[in-house]
């Protein structure tokens, strides 16, 4: 499995897709927010999901996710899937991305010209009292904190 990329500024400038679920029922939604590294002697891929998104109900109820990247062309369908709800309805249909389906409980999209498959190895929701004060204040006020999801990558497409 190989990954060469310019990791700092894959999910914070470029962004990508989470998704979860299977074929006939899953949901995505854009992150900015990620990480890869090593954990446990396995190669991981790191994901924060607030509770109050849809996708945090397929991340809970599954155990494999994706993360997918997009040429820059495709940033308005991302923007779709970064600012409308699965739970309000169909916004992949407002996008030009094709689901495909990966495995058993596991998609991925035609367009994506990189496509991490995770198993979801560990998951903690963040706690407020170790974060920066200026940190909670900022992102946290309202909503409850991120989910953190770690995934052993998989597969890598
Ligand atoms: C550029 C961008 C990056 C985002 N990054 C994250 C993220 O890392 N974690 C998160 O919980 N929400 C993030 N969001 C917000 C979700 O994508 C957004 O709330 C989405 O509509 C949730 O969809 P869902 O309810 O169908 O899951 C981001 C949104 C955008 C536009």
């Amino acid at each position: 499995m190989e990954f060469t990329t310019d990791i700092l500024s894959l999910f914070d400038k470029k962004w990508a897709l989470v998704t979860a679920g299977d074929i006939s029922d899953f949901n995505a939604m854009t992150i900015s927010w990620g990480a890869m590294g090593t954990l446990w002697s396995k190669p991981t891929a790191t994901v924060y999901i607030k509770p109050v998104r849809y996708t945090h109900d397929f991340m809970e109820a599954n155990d494999y996710f994706t993360i997918s990247f997009f040429e820059e062309k495709y940033r308005g369908a991302l923007k779709i899937l970064g600012t409308k709800s699965g739970r309000d309805g169909d916004k992949m249909a407002e996008t030009k991305l094709t689901p495909v389906r990966i495995g058993e409980n596991i998609v991925g999209y035609v367009q994506a010209y990189r496509t991490l498959v995770c198993r979801k190895i560990y998951r903690q929701d963040l706690e407020l009292s170790p974060m920066p004060e200026a940190v909670r204040e900022t992102y946290y006020e309202k909503e409850a904190p991120h989910t953190m999801y770690i995934g052993e990558i998989v597969g890598i497409g």
